[in-house]
């Protein structure tokens, strides 16, 4: 395995351009000992091998480049400083972080974004939902609705635990069995009404929202505290000001149908919106009381692109966390380009391509579900021999991560934290 002094660096791709102290950043590995001083109050310290699974054992306090590859690697540092960033985004607004957990499905990353000043975390699905609440993290939105008896039930398994959970809706007959099994379960379970701002994926239409909750407002399981409004097509429009008109258009959609409801006589406890493309915008929205960007602690090379406030090409607001650390396992003699051990099951590639972040010049292709090439015209910057290991970008956080066991968290080129994702494949 290459040594750190060899190429223990990780110069941050054109792509995700200046981030501030992060562009050409270093992950020197300093001896052995592990630096956990900057780590935040209260982040889970997993610093004993009993938390980890049998197979990742071993590893902490190593050298990063001393990891069985493709790993997926945490730099602790920028990832730190993008919860921070958007911790601080909301501070003096009336407007609260509810973390994604769809990103890291990892219930040690959802208490870490709590101990930092975010309120609970989400879950798209029950199988994300779970680890969570189970883990410890009992303040979960399940910002998909849960329909049919199995998942109630799984619900319900899982309010038992969490009384606080809550759970999105957009139809009658789904509130009325949630209801059914609220009550038989003696409680009363949290529902907020989905509203489709615009994306056409679930949610009532705005104009429906207030016969909805008349029809909530008559079943006694139930207890409506607010309205969601996600808007997932907003997320990746390039340029800020073209992303922010469109955000805004779905936003005053979301806030209609909070009007509506007050003038019902409905109270609104909860608006919750937005994702890590739109944090900015929607914290300034009056009315909107809580966004749920997730991508942003890690970020991948599809929202590298989108743009920033100022103007700027990249979005420089969060640095790249996430990578994948990867080995050239074969170098053909003639022809451009080598092979690294990184294909379809290491790197998704739904949204976006990964892209190497200490070589320039080379370009990403799936070559196989085990195997990854990197291309070039001209010679990349650094030579590229069997053995070299390689920082890849994700294209894509969410699904890359579901390809993994665990996070290594790195802090100056050494293993901090096993953290295990306890999520990963639940789609369910
Ligand atoms: C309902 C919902 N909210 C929030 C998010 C977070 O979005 P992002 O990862 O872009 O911040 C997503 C992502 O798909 C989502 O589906």
């Amino acid at each position: 395995m290459g040594g750190v002094t060899r190429r223990g660096f990780i110069t941050q791709s054109a792509a995700a351009g200046a981030f501030g102290a992060a562009a050409g950043r270093v992950l020197h590995a300093q001896g052995s000992k592990m630096d956990s001083s900057t780590a935040p109050q209260g982040a889970p310290n997993v610093t004993d091998d009993a938390h980890v699974p049998p197979a990742y054992r071993g590893f902490l306090r190593k050298n990063v480049h001393d990891l069985p590859t493709p790993a997926l690697l945490i730099d602790l540092d920028v990832f730190e400083k993008n919860i921070r960033t958007m911790v601080d985004s909301v501070k003096g607004k009336p407007c609260v972080v509810r973390p994604h957990g769809k990103a890291h499905k990892s219930s040690a990353i959802a208490k870490m974004q709590i101990a930092m000043g975010a309120r609970g975390n989400c879950a798209a699905k029950l199988g994300e939902a779970d680890p969570l609440v189970r883990g410890g993290v009992h303040d979960v939105l399940v910002t998909a609705p849960v329909v049919g008896p199995v998942k109630i039930k799984r619900l319900m398994d899982l309010m038992a635990i969490a009384p606080e959970i809550k759970v999105v809706v957009d139809n009658e007959q789904n509130a009325s069995d949630l209801s059914a099994a609220a009550l038989a379960a003696k409680r009363k379970l949290k529902v907020l009404i989905d509203v489709n701002v615009g994306q056409n994926r679930t949610g009532v239409e705005p104009v429906d929202a207030e016969k909805l909750a008349q029809a909530i407002a008559k079943l006694k399981g139930l207890e409506l505290i607010g309205l969601q409004g996600y808007g997932g097509n907003n997320q990746h429009i390039n340029g800020f000001d073209a992303r922010k008109a469109r955000e805004m258009t779905s936003n005053e959609k979301v806030v209609a149908a909070r009007q509506g409801l007050e003038k019902a006589g409905f109270g609104v406890q909860v608006v919750s919106v937005g994702g890590t493309g739109t944090y900015n915008i929607d914290s300034e929205v009056p009315g909107i009381t809580e966004i749920q960007p997730g991508s942003f602690i890690f970020m991948d090379s599809h929202y590298n692109k989108i743009g920033s406030r100022d103007q700027s090409a990249a979005y420089s607001d969060f640095g790249n966390s996430l990578m994948v650390l990867t080995t050239v396992i074969s170098r053909p003699a003639t022809g451009s380009r080598v092979v690294i051990d990184a294909g379809g099951k290491a790197l998704s590639m739904d949204e976006s391509v990964p892209e190497a972040m200490d070589v320039t010049g080379v370009t990403y292709s799936v070559s196989g579900d085990e195997y990854g090439s990197l291309r070039w015209q001209n010679a990349p910057n650094r030579d590229l021999k069997v053995g070299d290991q390689v920082f890849i970008t994700p294209g894509h956080c969410d699904t890359t991560v579901n390809l993994y066991n665990v996070f290594f968290g790195v802090r100056k080129g050494v293993v901090e934290h096993v953290w295990p994702i306890e999520g990963r494949g639940r789609s369910d």
